[in-house]
């Protein structure tokens, strides 16, 4: 191999604001010891809540000390292999979900930690982690049924189109909230039964009006005022999941006050389950096979954002961009 050295992005100091926290750094390519696999990244996910609240050092389950690596899923081929490891050859595409490896041209890793795909494309990418995750969030949590109103808010997302579609797919009226009219013809597409976008129509009049019997199942990846309309419009033994917040990544969090959310889940025995894909990680297997059967069989659309993002360079630009809201379909990073 020519290339000697490659490049990373990593957090150098914690701060409120992603830019500020990272750094690029150049470092050699290091040779995989014996069950190891050197793998060149080719396109990495970009998770701008996750990096963002990393970087501020507000992710209580990892607790990291700077200087560390950043990115979780990438997708790339085969560079060099162990002298042990027997599964897997030179130009073989994988892809790749450990936290650390997706913000960086090269990565060594266990080879038991990456899978074999048919070709290291971004729509492989966004069907792990994230559409796992989207996967196993309705199911397991959200105890996804049939002939149910479900609502997915940031529908036009990389986690939300996907929730999109396996709620129709199994069987349900889906509803989905966006903020532009390029977002609403994905949906539309998609087969979103209806679409809010809530700079045209108000989400809590809408629910209110044209779903009185409330929603059954709620996948809201948005928080504060969403998140209170979403538990405000829930239906009887209605179940919320909370998916994420990002309309609070890039700000202080909001103090609440207003009367205790289970006056409202108590009379109606709904509930709100938090959903965190590390505390799921036995149906991650189930689920990522499933994906990818529905996907190469065409009955699962996989949307990538089109804006282009080139180089390790290009990563804090991406973040703030999925963070601004612009994005339709899943963000990543070639390289
Ligand atoms: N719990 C887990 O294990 C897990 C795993 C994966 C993802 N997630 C969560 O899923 C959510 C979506 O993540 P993603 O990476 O797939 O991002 P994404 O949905 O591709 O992009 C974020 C979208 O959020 C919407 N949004 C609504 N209000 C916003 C606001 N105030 N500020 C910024 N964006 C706003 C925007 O769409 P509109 O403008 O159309 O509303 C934006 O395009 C996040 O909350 C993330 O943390 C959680």
């Amino acid at each position: 191999m020519k290339t000697k050295t490659y490049k990373k992005l990593i957090a150098k100091r914690l701060n409120q604001d992603f830019k500020s926290a990272v750094e690029i750094v150049e470092v050699p390519i290091a040779k995989p010891a014996g069950n190891q696999l050197l793998i060149q990244n080719k396109f990495a996910g970009i998770n701008g809540g996750f990096d963002t609240l990393l970087c501020r050092g507000d992710v209580p389950y990892v607790n990291l000390i700077p200087p560390f690596d950043l990115g979780v899923e990438a997708v790339g081929e085969v560079a060099a292999v162990g002298d042990h490891v027997q599964d897997f050859r030179v130009g073989d595409a994988v892809v790749t979900t450990v936290r650390g490896g997706g913000y960086r041209e090269y990565q060594v890793i266990e080879a038991n930690l990456a899978l074999h795909v048919r070709e290291a494309t971004p729509e492989v990418l966004t069907l792990m982690p994230t559409g796992v995750s989207a996967l196993v969030a309705l199911e397991q949590v959200g105890e996804m049924r049939n002939q149910e109103v479900v609502l997915v808010t940031a529908a036009a997302g990389g986690t939300g189109h996907i929730a999109v579609q396996l709620a129709k797919l199994a069987g349900n009226h889906v509803i989905g909230t966006c903020s532009s009219e390029v977002k609403s013809q994905l949906l539309r597409e998609l087969g979103c039964d209806r679409i809010i976008n809530y700079h045209q129509e108000d989400l809590n009049q809408v629910l209110k009006r044209e779903y009185p019997n409330g929603i059954n199942l709620i996948f809201d990846c948005v928080g504060t005022k969403v998140f209170d309309i979403c538990v405000e419009n829930l239906a009887v033994r209605g179940r919320l999941v909370v998916i994420g917040y990002i309309s609070e990544y890039g700000k202080n969090p909001q103090p609440v006050t207003q009367p205790r959310i289970y006056h409202q889940l108590f009379w109606k025995a709904a509930s709100v389950r938090g959903f965190l894909m590390p505390h799921y990680q036995q149906y991650m297997a189930e689920a990522r096979d499933r994906l990818l059967n529905l996907f190469y069989t065409s009955k699962l659309k996989v949307a990538v954002e089109p804006a282009q993002f080139h180089g390790i360079e290009s990563i804090p630009d991406a973040v703030e961009y999925l963070l601004n809201g612009q994005n339709s379909g899943k963000v990543v990073v070639r390289f």
